[in-house]
């Protein structure tokens, strides 16, 4: 399974959500991993990164996504944590996102930190799709293990079908308060002036194939021209981490937002009391499906196109800031991108 980033940009896909309404879970489900199970305190305490190739979105989606109608490579999909002691995090995940999934426990419904994700959307003006998540745990449920939610809801009873309309109108309800005109995901046209509702579980994947596919739409539809746009230009991204790394010292996990970075490059790292002007000496890829979060065997690779996430080694890094701007120079204009990078701390 390769991950080709072909000619066309990733979309950078952000989950929010409030704490334990199954950010993690529902990527977890997605890439076949179980990072969820790892965490400490069953909390989410980092940004994570993770490419979805289209083969595993079309593998998932089934028969609703054909791959062949879409020319994006896949998706960048970013996990944020949802404990409310994260709004930095979860500002820095929104700022990233092309378009979002705001993930909500469909029994809590809106809680503190759905508002402050959808006021971070708002601000940011990200269109977005709700994640309507946990339906299996509506009294009375069949579960129909990674069935799109039409087919699941054919086989739910009525008492629990209505269970979990009541829950969904609530959601809806919850969503016009802040002024977004929502309905079921199959009743919207239009995705940018309406919020698609996916009804789903993470757990047992139903909804899930309907989710991808309203994703892999709103990008195709709205994201396309703006993917197109800069792809070989001078990589630009954020510091998610700095970690220590066996034989490289301190590195930076990134996300490559926009552009190219090639081993060999001159980048520009915002720094705790200044910019830090270094050398790509490395550049360590996640393998497809993988969280960068807990990846083990990353792959050496000598560039790597947006959107990505990608660990940098270069010298000189023991100062770099989690948040800060990373830039990569091309030409002879170090000044400049010192500047412009000294302007963004
Ligand atoms: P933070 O990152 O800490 O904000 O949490 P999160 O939103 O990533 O939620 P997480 O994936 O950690 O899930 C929280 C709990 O809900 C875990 O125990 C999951 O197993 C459970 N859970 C998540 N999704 C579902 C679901 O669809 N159905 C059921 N029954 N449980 C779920
Ligand atoms: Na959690
Ligand atoms: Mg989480």
């Amino acid at each position: 399974e390769t991950f080709d980033a072909g000619s066309l940009r990733t979309p950078i896909v952000a989950v929010l959500g409030h704490v334990d309404h199954g950010k993690t879970t529902l990527l977890d489900r997605i890439r076949g991993s179980a990072v969820q199970e790892g965490e400490a305190g069953a909390i989410t305490q980092h940004i994570g990164a993770t490419a979805v190739p289209l083969s595993t979105i079309s593998e998932m989606a089934g028969a609703l996504v054909d791959p062949t109608d879409f020319d994006l490579p896949g998706l960048l999909f970013i996990d944020t944590p949802g404990h409310h002691s994260f709004s930095t995090l979860r500002s820095r995940g929104g700022a990233l996102a092309d378009i979002a999934v705001l993930v909500v426990d469909v029994n809590d419904g809106f809680q503190p930190q759905t508002e402050e994700a959808i006021n971070i959307l708002k601000r940011t003006g990200t269109p977005f799709v709700v994640a309507a998540n946990k339906v299996d745990t509506t009294p009375g449920w069949n579960p129909q293990n990674g069935q799109p939610i039409q087919q699941s809801l054919e086989q739910q009873s009525e008492r629990a079908t209505s269970r979990l309309n009541e829950n969904l109108y609530e959601l809806i309800g919850d969503l016009s308060d802040e002024g977004f005109s929502a309905d079921f995901y199959w009743r919207v046209q239009d995705f940018q002036s309406n919020i698609g509702v996916v009804p789903l579980s993470a757990m047992t994947g139903e909804g899930i194939p309907d989710l991808l596919t309203v994703l892999m739409g709103l990008s195709q539809r709205y994201m396309k021209e703006e993917m197109s746009v800069d792809v070989a230009g001078p990589g630009v991204g954020t510091v998610l981490e700095v970690k220590d790394e066996q034989g490289f010292g301190a590195t930076l996990d990134v996300v490559l937002y926009d552009g190219v970075v090639r081993e060999g490059d001159t980048v520009v790292v915002g720094g705790r009391d200044e910019p830090i002007v270094t050398e790509v000496r490395a550049l360590l890829q996640p393998r497809p499906n993988a969280e960068i979060r807990t990846e083990k065997r990353f792959e050496r690779v000598e560039e790597v196109r947006a959107a990505a996430g990608v660990k940098i080694a270069a010298p000189d890094l023991d100062d770099a800031m989690s948040g800060a701007p990373v830039r990569v120079v091309r030409g002879d204009d170090v000044d400049a991108v010192t500047e412009e990078v000294r302007k963004e701390l």
